[in-house]
């Protein structure tokens, strides 16, 4: 088939734009696809460390202006890979300019500039996607196969947490490069949006809407030095933010995330249960699904802890050797090809804008449910 170039103008050079960029280079060389993206141009305010990202991931040019980068001729497709402030003015620029979109997660700091990215993009009709990339874990799109098919019978639990412990100290600043997820009129929020989103639009997609939330959420350092200012400020992220839950199914949900759990880095786990069958799975082991299924004949029942590098498993046919896994880096890979082979045949690729709005609904009435400590619904 002969592959279309797609150019690819790219926001922001840090972890992102790091996991961005080599799924931009690899996807096309394990997947069939076709589109080739053509690493364009990368836009960040600091020339010097523009030109360095450039050189080492094979960007032809540099922007320091992401409004110049988005009234480019030459680029198909915008990807924001910076802070959460930044999502809703330039993806709603992009879109008026015509451009494709991948943002990444939350979409916005709240529903509402959520919402006005849906506008703009559906407005623009241009295609859109949302980098929730754990969707792409072949173990977790192989739990999904699994209940679209029934296996699990009715749902009645569905569990997840996100685990970390990097802001423990005092002593950290909050603000400025590294450190804008501690200031919320960056980030929006603190946990809420940058971890439970994940969970939240995991959720969503396994187990369908979450139709009500009674929430929970801590500070437990109240005031930190500011990066930019120099000065003690209050504190005004979530540092753990807990909830429970109704899904329209029925089921009942119970989230968890925190920065202050001693010991985890990045442990992202989920747990459902069914009438016929449960399952879990941690990102620690992120090719590993548990699967228990309680038809299994009685002396041989059991949980089974499936490694997931068979052919026949998601993706999988696409990289190494049964046996031999794959890893983070992979799921953004899957994105890539996912939306590249979307596009090529006129579909969207999910988590689209709208996906990314379902999610901030979630994460606006924990707030709104811990804040009023009262039972909060959720806008479908
Ligand atoms: N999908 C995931 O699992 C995942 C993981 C980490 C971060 N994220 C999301 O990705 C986004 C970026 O996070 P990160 O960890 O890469 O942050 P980061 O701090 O490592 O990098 C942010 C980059 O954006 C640049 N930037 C900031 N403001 C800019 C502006 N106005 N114009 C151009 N460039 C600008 C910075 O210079 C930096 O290069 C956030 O929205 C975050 O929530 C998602």
């Amino acid at each position: 088939m002969a592959k279309k170039d797609l150019n690819i103008g790219i926001v922001g050079y840090g972890f992102m734009g790091r996991t961005h960029s080599n799924a931009f280079l690899q996807a096309p060389r394990f997947f069939d696809l076709p589109y080739r993206p053509v690493l364009k141009a990368v836009c960040a305010r600091n020339t010097e460390r523009a030109k360095g990202f450039a050189e080492n991931w094979g960007y032809q040019s540099i922007e320091s202006d992401w409004r110049t980068l988005i009234e480019r001729k030459d680029i198909d497709l915008i990807d924001v890979a910076s802070p959460n402030d930044t999502h809703a003015e330039i993806a709603i620029a992009a879109a008026k300019a015509g451009k494709m979109l991948l943002c990444e997660k939350p979409l916005g700091r709240n529903a509402a500039e959520a919402k006005a990215m849906l506008d703009a993009v559906e407005a623009a009709k241009v295609p859109n996607m949302v980098w929730y990339n754990y969707r792409r874990v072949p173990a977790l799109a192989l739990l999904k196969n699994l209940l679209d098919e029934g296996r699990f019978g009715r749902i009645f639990h569905y569990r997840s947490q996100f685990l970390q412990d990097w802001t423990i100290s005092q002593d950290l600043p909050q603000g400025g490069e590294g450190l804008w997820r501690l200031d919320s009129s960056v980030s929006g929020s603190g946990v809420t949006g940058d971890l439970l989103a994940h969970n939240i639009d995991m959720a969503l997609w396994l187990n369908g809407p979450i139709a009500e939330v009674s929430a929970m959420i801590e500070t437990f350092i109240k005031e930190r030095k500011h990066s930019l200012t120099g000065k003690m400020e209050p504190v005004t992220i979530d540092d753990a933010s807990s909830f429970i839950g109704h899904f329209r199914n029925g089921s009942t949900a119970l989230f968890e995330a925190t920065r202050y759990a001693r010991g985890h880095k990045a442990l992202f786990t989920l747990e459902i249960n069914g009438e016929y069958a449960s399952a879990r799975w941690d990102l620690h082991d992120l090719h590993r699904l548990e699967f228990f299924d309680h038809r299994d004949e009685g002396r041989l029942r059991g949980w089974k802890s499936i490694h997931i590098t068979d052919s026949d498993h998601p993706y999988m046919k696409q990289w190494w050797v049964p046996g031999l896994q794959i890893g983070y880096e992979h799921t953004f890979i899957h994105q890539v090809a996912d939306f590249l082979t979307a596009l090529g045949k006129g579909e969207e690729a999910a988590p689209t804008f709208r996906d990314g709005l379902a999610v901030d609904y979630v994460t606006d009435a924990v707030l709104d449910s811990a804040k009023n400590r009262q039972w909060e619904d959720v806008r479908a």
